[in-house]
């Protein structure tokens, strides 16, 4: 058939999964553990709900701080390759780059109706991001929380996996969400849920256990990128910032014992364990010298695997450019009705007439 289909009103506990990565800097563990992992987790549970998995990765954001264009192509297709490389799957999910899709801007400006400025001026992404500039503070870094909730709500997603630093931005999605129904039509969007993982959600710098590992702040002693080899790996993790207890002691107090329980955080997660079981297989531990050849061990384990398949894959940029170019038509299958129903709703545009 030609033309979008109309697409049913939303069911309310959809297992739609939709979420957007940047294309900037080097990924880092917790980028990995808080992120990444978790797509391929709910890239599962979506094709066993048979529903679908949507993953964005958003150049249009990308563009709301002081960037270089040439660079930004290069760091999406490293990005490509980083998802791919570790298990998000063309096959059982759909990749693809925001700016190919141009429903996203279109529903963020749809969408800026019914999005309070005074929401948008209480961002802490914002306030932090603003004070990072030193040139110009755009209107688009103000406005990216639109353009985030437009992701998210032109596929009328039900699921949003997302490190812990997205809360905010979730709930003014769902607010924006709410607030669109309430005035143009009930069901019209799906109001999305935050997926933040219980354990992961927050890695900690290597050398400052007490601040967020980061892509702006802090140095690279401090975070492990996806990429790093296995010898550099072992060197970071070997000189992260423990306790000084005496006797030392293996024990999971995020407040007491910042560094010694992201270490244990970072086992569990990279074992596949509760961080129960990582203090217990440490009970005979001499020291935290084995806590941290034990975490090593299991970080390379999990990323081994990640590191080989994406040198194949960032290699070849045309794969990576046709990839992404099947996922933005399958992803405008889905966006485009959602627009459609927005636009009629909100009286944008000509009428339209009910198909039968
Ligand atoms: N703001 C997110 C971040 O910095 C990235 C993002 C953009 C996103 N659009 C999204 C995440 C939609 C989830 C859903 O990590």
């Amino acid at each position: 058939s030609c033309g979008p289909r109309r697409v049913l009103r939303h069911n309310p506990t959809s297992m739609r999964v939709f979420s957007g990565i940047q294309p900037t800097g080097r990924k880092h563990l917790g980028n990995y553990i808080g992120a990444i992992r978790q797509y391929v987790v709910s890239q599962e549970r979506a094709v066993q709900a048979g529903d679908e998995a949507i993953f964005c990765i958003v150049d249009l954001h990308a563009t709301t701080v002081a960037y270089d264009p040439p660079v930004l192509r290069e760091r999406l297709y490293d990005t490509a390759a980083v998802l791919l490389a570790a298990g998000l799957d063309p096959d059982r999910c759909i990749l693809f780059r925001q700016g190919d899709v141009p429903e996203h801007t279109e529903l963020s400006w749809l969408l800026s109706a019914v999005t309070a400025h005074g929401d948008l001026n209480r961002m802490h992404q914002f306030k932090e991001k603003s004070a990072q500039q030193r040139e110009l503070i755009s209107a688009g870094l103000f406005f990216y929380p639109v353009l985030m909730a437009a992701d998210v709500l032109a596929y009328r997603a039900g699921e949003v996996p997302v490190g812990d630093d997205q809360r905010q931005h979730i709930e003014l999605m769902r607010d924006i969400a709410e607030r669109f129904n309430a005035r143009f039509g009930e069901g019209l969007l799906v109001v999305p849920e935050g997926r933040i993982p219980e354990v992961g959600a927050r890695i900690m710098d290597l050398q400052e256990p007490t601040r967020k590992m980061s892509t702006t702040v802090g140095t690279d002693e401090g975070r492990v990128y996806v990429l790093d080899e296995a010898k550099v790996v072992e060197k970071k993790i070997k000189r992260a910032v423990t306790d000084s207890e005496d006797p030392p002691r293996i024990a999971f107090d995020p407040e007491g014992k910042p560094g010694v329980s992201n270490l244990l955080e970072i086992l569990a997660v990279c074992r596949g364990t509760r961080v129960g079981e990582a203090v217990a297989s440490l009970a005979d531990a001499r020291g935290y010298g084995d806590l941290k050849a034990a975490t090593a061990d299991a970080v390379n384990a999990e990323l081994g695997p990640v590191r080989e398949r994406y040198a194949e894959l960032r290699a070849d940029e045309d794969a990576l450019e046709a990839t992404l170019a099947a996922g933005a038509d399958r992803a405008r299958e889905i966006a485009a009705p959602v627009l459609a129903d927005v636009r009629a709703a909100m009286g944008v545009g000509p009428a339209v007439r009910q198909r039968a």
